[in-house]
This record gives C-alpha cells, sequence and structure tokens, in this order.
C-alpha cells in the first residue's frame, strides 16, 4: 500500500535540503546571541568542538538508519529493532519524535509569522501605508494567526509538491540565496561605525569560561537543535538519498555547511547590535545583559534599520527575506516527518497528508498565540530541552546497542566501499556507542 518513495536527484539537491533543514532561526539568531552572552569566541569554540565530537555522530546515526531503512521514523526504527519489546520501544520513539517535531513546528511558524510581518513592512513603507506597516510590526494575536497561516500555507505547499519537485526544488533556490543576502548584509553592516567593537565581542574570548556547565549546556543544546537532530528529520532526509551517496562525506558538509553558516550569522548580528548601539539604540536589557530574546529581532534591529535613512529600508527587507527563507526551509523538513509517515503507513496520498496534518499544526500554532503566556515558552522548552535531547539519546541506543553492528558497515560500504579501513569507521562506532548517550545524558541533568 506504499506510495513510491521519493529520492534526491543529485548530492547538491541532498546538501541543500539538509543544510537547509539545519541553517534555521537557531543559527541566524540562536547562535550569535548564545555566543554574545556566553563569553564570545569561548563559546564558538565550545560549540566547534561539540558540533563535531557529539552532534555529527548523531547526525550520522540518522542519516544511516534512514538510508538503510529507506522509510519514514517509525517504520525505520522498527526495521533495525529485533525483539517485540524493540520492537514496541521504536515505535514509541518514532511516534514521540513525530508529535515533538510537530509542535516544534507550531511555535516555529508563529515566529516565522512575525519575520514575513517584518518583510512586509519596508514594503509597506515604501508604498507610503505607514497605517498598514505600524499593524505589521505591532505585536497582536490578529496579525500573528494571520501570518502563522501564511507561513503554513508555503510549508504545505512546497511538502506536497514531494521530496524531488518540492524539498530539493525550493532548498535549491532558497538556500544559495539565503548565503548571498548574509554576505551581502555581513559587507554592508561591516562598514558602518561600531561594527568592529560587535566583531571584537564576538570573536574575542574569554577563555576563563569555556568549561562553565551554563556553556557546555548551551553549546550542546545549541549543537542538537542547530542540526535538527532527534526528531526525526535527518532520518527522514536520509531515507531519500541515493545508495551510491559517500555517506560520512555528506553528513560532514552538512555539518560543516550549519556551523559555518553560525559563524558567518554571527558576524552579522553582533556587529548589527554594536552599530545599533552606536547610533543610539538601547541593545541591554535590565539586568546589564545583550537584549537576545525576541526584542533583539522585533525591535533592537528594527531600530537599527529605521537610523539608516532610506537604505534601511532595503537592509530590513534583504534582512526578513534571509529570516524567512531560513525558517521555510526548516520548516519544511519538520513537515516531512509526519507527512513520511502518514504517506507510507496510511497509505494517505501526499497532498492530502501534507494539507490534513499541516491544518492540525497550524490549529495548535493558534491556540498557542491566543495562549501565548502560558503556552509559548512551555512548548518551546518541552520540545527542545526535554524531549528532542532524550530522543537524540535514543537514537544513538538504537543505532549503537540495539541494530547490528554488520548491518551498519554494509549500509556505509554502499556509497564508501573503503569505509572500514578509514577514519570514521574507527572512530564514530565507539563515540555513538559510549560517548554520545553519556554526553547527552550529562549535559540533560544539568
Ligand atoms: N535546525 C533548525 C534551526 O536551527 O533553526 C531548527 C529545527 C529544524 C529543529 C528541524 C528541529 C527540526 F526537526
Amino acid at each position: 500500500m506504499a506510495a513510491p518513495r521519493g529520492e534526491f536527484s543529485s548530492r547538491f539537491g541532498f546538501l541543500m535540503a539538509a543544510s537547509g533543514s539545519a541553517v534555521g532561526l537557531g543559527n541566524i539568531w540562536g547562535f550569535p546571541t548564545n555566543a554574545a552572552s556566553n563569553g564570545g569566541a569561548a563559546f564558538l569554540f565550545t560549540y566547534l568542538i561539540l558540533a563535531f565530537a557529539l552532534a555529527y555522530p548523531a547526525l550520522m546515526a540518522e542519516l544511516i538508519i534512514g538510508r538503510y531503512a529507506r522509510a519514514n521514523a517509525v517504520t525505520a526504527l522498527k526495521t533495525i529493532s529485533v525483539g517485540e519489546k524493540t520492537r514496541l520501544a521504536a515505535v514509541t520513539v518514532g511516534f514521540v519524535g513525530i508529535i515533538t517535531v510537530s509542535f516544534i513546528l507550531s511555535f516555529y511558524a508563529i515566529v516565522s509569522g512575525w519575520m514575513i510581518a517584518f518583510f512586509f513592512d519596508p514594503v509597506a513603507r515604501l508604498l507610503g501605508m505607514e497605517g498598514l506597516a505600524t499593524w505589521l510590526t505591532t505585536d497582536a494575536a490578529v496579525r500573528n494567526s494571520l501570518f502563522v497561516v501564511v507561513f503554513m500555507v508555503l510549508t504545505v505547499f512546497i511538502i506536497s509538491a514531494g521530496v524531488k519537485d518540492g524539498i530539493e526544488k525550493w532548498a535549491s533556490r532558497l538556500m544559495p540565496s539565503l548565503i548571498i543576502i548574509l554576505l551581502l548584509l555581513i559587507v554592508y553592516v561591516l562598514t558602518l561605525p561600531g561594527a568592529l567593537d560587535g566583531l571584537r565581542a564576538y570573536l574575542i574570548p574569554d577563555f576563563s569560561r569555556v568549561a562553565d556547565p551554563a556553556l557546555l549546556v548551551s553549546a550542546m543544546g545549541q549543537a542538537f537543535f542547530s542540526l535538527s537532530l532527534g526528531v526525526g528529520t535527518m532520518l527522514v532526509y536520509g531515507s531519500y538519498i541515493s545508495k551510491r551517496e559517500n555517506l560520512p562525506t555528506i553528513g560532514s558538509l552538512v555539518a560543516l555547511l550549519d556551523v559555518g553558516i553560525a559563524v558567518l550569522a554571527g558576524m552579522l548580528i553582533l556587529p548589527a547590535m554594536y552599530v545599533a548601539l552606536n547610533n543610539g539604540v538601547q541593545i541591554y536589557d535590565e539586568a546589564g545583559g545583550l537584549i537576545a530574546g525576541p526584542g533583539l529581532i522585533v525591535s533592537v534591529l528594527p531600530a537599527l534599520f529605521e537610523t539608516m535613512g532610506s537604505i534601511g529600508v532595503l537592509v530590513a527587507f534583504a534582512f526578513f527575506a534571509l529570516m524567512t527563507i531560513a525558517s521555510l526551509t526548516s520548516s519544511i523538513s519538520m513537515l516531512e516527518v509526519p507527512v513520511a509517515y502518514g504517506v507510507e503507513h496510511h497509505g494517505i496520498d501526499r497532498p492530502k497528508a501534507a494539507i490534513v496534518i499541516g491544518a492540525v499544526i497550524t490549529v495548535i500554532s493558534l491556540i498557542i498565540v491566543f495562549n501565548f503566556d502560558p503556552l509559548f515558552d512551555l512548548v518551546v522548552t518541552y520540545t527542545t530541552e526535554v524531549s528532542q535531547p532524550l530522543l537524540g539519546f535514543a537514537f544513538c541506543i538504537f543505532v549503537a546497542w540495539i541494530w547490528r553492528r554488520n548491518d551498519i558497515l554494509e549500509e556505509i560500504k554502499q556509497g564508501d566501499p573503503d569505509v572500514e579501513s578509514g577514519l570514521f569507521w574507527k572512530i564514530w562506532p565507539f563515540y555513538v556507542k559510549y560517548i554520545c548517550p553519556v554526553a547527552i545524558l550529562v549535559v540533560y541533568f544539568q
């Protein structure tokens, strides 16, 4: 009853899709602000180590399971399990992943909706529609609901078109645009007065912070969220990779792109904040720390753009286009997880599955919008700080303790025949078996 499965048509297509999933609000907003509040380059240093030592092995675990099973998260975990009990655990972990990613999408869509609203603000101002501009930039449940719906319609539209004609096609268009816009913005902002102070705050390390548990927890959480781990996204994308591909290589390219873009984003956001300071915009909160929460995106940066005169309109437009693109290439990967399950397990056709599941997630988003204070932080905390690390832990256990080692090797050998004699096979199995689960638990209980 399963519908024919899609496949990425090229390595470039997969790289754009997977790095599109990884590069999102977490990179452009989360990483730079986390770095700024945790010792600048000391955070960067710890992040790089954790990303390659812990997040990359976990990413590989998902890609390998996905490509081996060529199935959605639930079926894939079941395929690598032996025995009744582990199969039951597999189904549970798969479902918790699907539910978690759906809730992540429900809050992500709200924030992404703000990005779209702010994207239209400069357009409204250019057209002299000041009233509309004020409405677009004023936080209100009606505005937020409308843009949640707009964002979810875009996400559903891309996912209904399938792997090659939807995900791959759009990621291959959007990701290069994202990189170009990001580079142009960096070059421009670095020419402005005050920018170098920002670069200094970002790049001069405060090494006394490196072993700070708070820094380790933030860096690890950031690395996991940023690589979209634990919830089956990378597993499902892995299931669409051709058997001819060299998995360790493309996995490391995805990690490099993700980390590289986060580091670049820091070279935009922190200099921009200090330019704002130079232009008289308040960038510190009452406690004396840099404003890092929603205030940064919806008030500090727009206030900066306003001080830039007419070019500020263009910069605002480019910046919020960047944020919207980053969100969309991530949201499609989230919606793909439940949709792949619906299509393969229940035989629903793809457009219908995308619309129905997308609609359910939109309703959850709207419930959060109308009950923002009690619900928003709760959903963010449960999904990203509780569920995602535990699922990451479970994926490592499935790969390293339950799945037969020989099957893993045979899977990686397709596309990488010499893997057994290389560095990857010497280190990775040990890492996912011992280091990753222990490290995840230690950080979790911090
Ligand atoms: N990696 C995305 C970001 O950094 O914004 C967030 C994300 C995408 C989390 C997909 C989870 C996910 F399944």
